[in-house]
């Protein structure tokens, strides 16, 4: 049996990065499980080398995960961590709203995005990762144009710390299943909430964008695209578009 996770939060107040204060904390010797969060950062990034904006009234938070994985095998973490959010959000949302995963880690509800994730690591010179740097921005209050916040899914009363309780328990769940179950469990939960499954879709890479359709995942969550030639593209890393 894996140990269960001891985590320990520790709250900021603005920061540039909680990612950036938890691989200060992971480098002094932190232990698997810190959790960083703070109400306002300056520095925010997100995927692609984007700018996530990161005024007060949401969740932002960087968790400390040492897998002692293959770099490959790390990216299942991405998954895992979009399923529990969903499942944190299938606790609050009311009807009417339609939530779906977009490939890799974006939670969608009615099309348009609540969080997103942020995996960032280090390799140790055996070549697995040592540390898994996990940030996460959750909308709570203040969307940036054109997303959504808990606050338009739930009448409940939900604040940026009840939301992060609500999340850490679903990231245990979830890495227990791992744990017991294997990865196939995550990818048949992330898989029955897939944006676009089965239907065609843009993928934009580097120095070109691929039409296809969307077969589903390989066993480290690689996205299988059917190309028009009936040829099965695996696409590691990418933006995917509708
Ligand atoms: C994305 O582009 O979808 C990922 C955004 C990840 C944002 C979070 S907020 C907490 C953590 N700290 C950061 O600087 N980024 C991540």
């Amino acid at each position: 049996m894996m140990p269960k996770i001891n985590w320990i939060i520790e709250q900021y107040d603005c920061v540039d990065s909680t990612l950036d204060i938890l691989k200060e904390k992971a480098q002094q010797g932190a232990e698997e499980g810190l959790v960083v969060y703070a109400q306002e950062q300056n520095q925010g990034r997100g995927r692609h080398g984007n700018v996530w904006h990161a005024p007060r009234g949401n969740l932002y938070m960087s968790f400390l995960l040492r897998p002692n994985c293959a770099p490959s095998v790390a990216g299942q973490y991405s998954f895992l961590v979009a399923v529990a959010l969903s499942k944190a959000i299938d606790e609050i949302i009311e009807g009417g709203h339609e939530k779906h995963l977009k490939w890799p880690n974006d939670v969608l509800i009615d099309g348009k995005k609540i969080a997103g994730i942020l995996l960032e690591s280090e390799i140790s010179s055996d070549g697995t990762v040592k540390d898994l740097y996990v940030g996460v921005g959750v909308n709570i209050l203040t969307p940036p144009k054109d997303a959504i916040a808990v606050k338009d899914i739930s009448t409940q009363d939900i604040d940026v710390h009840s939301f992060l309780s609500l999340f850490i328990k679903k990231i245990s769940e979830s890495i227990d299943i791992l744990n017991k179950n294997g990865f196939l469990f995550i990818c048949n939960a992330w898989l029955s909430e897939a944006y676009k499954l089965n239907e065609t879709i843009r993928v934009r890479l580097p120095h070109e964008t691929k039409h296809g359709v969307f077969k589903g995942l390989d066993k480290d969550g690689t996205l299988l695209l059917k190309l028009d030639n009936g040829a099965v593209e695996r696409i590691t890393a990418g933006e995917v578009y509708f």
